[in-house]
């Protein structure tokens, strides 16, 4: 594996043709990092299950340079899906359509649909520039973690969580820490009103405000999406929320929250922006610590503070299972 410096001239298009070769290349985003193949090549795809030790059936998110690209990848897209697209694009949102011919089932985990986004990281959207301008036509990549661990938002935790599993034709492209820190918003986009799946930074308050109107809220979508399933997202230390932490033990609370005697304070962000950007690689620490235990107080209210519990309460759901 090598490790590239994005911003040094000649590293994306190196990157690029690892891609269009077969290889894997990982990729910062604004969201988390992604380990991205050619989303056309079976082998180069397979070989991202194989690193991520993912199951089979658990579909990828194709990654596209803009919205025009949509209906490559897309069939009977909504009027909805357009008007999102149009507002959100590129940006941390990715959205669940009918598949084109293009989308074989080694990327849709054998649905009839496919996850769209087009990132707004400049690496990213330079990277995906520069494969179009191979012949390529999407880029297939999943968050840069092994299957249900935590996802990297630096490049420092992509190559201790994947390092020694990338061989010597892939390629890392080293960049900051990612801007939102957690993963884009998923929605489904498969019926009459939209679905959210997974929340995400792209909140309900933005949808609502270019849809004009509420989105549907079944609990259950006829569409499989497994990264919502409750082993997802998780540190190997102990999560627990609200709770008092004993002497040693991790906490992690906005800044207002004073940190309780003897705890180890892990972070103290002082809004929810930062709350996200800080909260992955905060429980890596935590993994380093050897701690015992975290405590984290949630941050309370709307917008990205959603997605914050969302991904909280899948950690604590996961101990309760073990
Ligand atoms: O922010 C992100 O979305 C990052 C960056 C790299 O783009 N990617 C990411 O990918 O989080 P991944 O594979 O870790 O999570 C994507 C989720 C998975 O839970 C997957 O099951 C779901 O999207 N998904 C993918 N295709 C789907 C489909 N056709 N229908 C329903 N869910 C789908
Ligand atoms: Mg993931």
């Amino acid at each position: 594996m090598r490790s590239l410096d994005a911003s040094l001239h000649g590293s994306i298009e190196a990157a690029a043709k690892a891609l269009k070769q077969g290889n894997l290349v990982v990729f910062p985003t604004e969201t988390v990092y992604g380990i991205g193949a050619d989303a056309l090549n079976s082998g180069g795809v397979k070989r991202i299950y194989q690193v991520k030790n993912r199951p089979l059936d658990h579909p990828l998110i194709v990654h596209i340079s803009s919205i025009l690209k949509m209906n490559d990848w897309a069939t009977k897209i909504p009027d909805y899906a357009y008007d999102l697209a149009r507002d959100f694009w590129p940006g941390p949102m990715t959205l669940v359509l009918n598949r084109s011919e293009l989308a074989e089932d080694f990327v849709t985990g054998n649905q009839n649909t496919v996850a769209i986004r087009v990132p707004a990281h400049p690496v990213a959207l330079g990277l995906l520039i520069e494969f179009e301008s191979l012949g390529g036509l999407g880029i297939a990549a999943p968050s840069a973690n092994k299957f249900g661990a935590l996802s990297p938002t630096n490049a420092l935790d992509v190559k201790e969580e994947l390092g020694d599993l990338l061989n010597q034709n892939d390629l890392i492209l080293v960049e900051a820490q990612c801007s939102i820190g957690i993963e884009s918003t998923i929605i489904d986009c498969t019926q009459k009103k939209p679905l959210i799946l997974r929340p995400g930074a792209v909140t309900e308050e933005l949808i609502i405000g270019t849809l004009g109107h509420k989105m549907s809220h079944k609990v259950k979508s006829k569409i499989r999406a497994p990264g919502t399933l409750q082993t997802h997202y998780s540190p190997k230390t102990k999560v627990t929320i609200n709770s008092n932490p004993k002497k040693d033990e991790g906490f992690i609370a906005l800044s207002s929250i004073t940190t309780p005697k003897e705890a180890i304070r892990l972070i103290a962000p002082e809004n929810i922006q930062a709350f996200a950007n800080q909260l992955y690689a905060a429980l890596r620490k935590a993994d380093h610590l050897n701690l015992k235990s975290v405590s984290i107080i949630p941050p309370e209210g709307n917008g990205i503070a959603v997605a914050i519990r969302d991904r909280i309460d899948r950690m604590v759901t996961n101990h309760f299972e073990i």
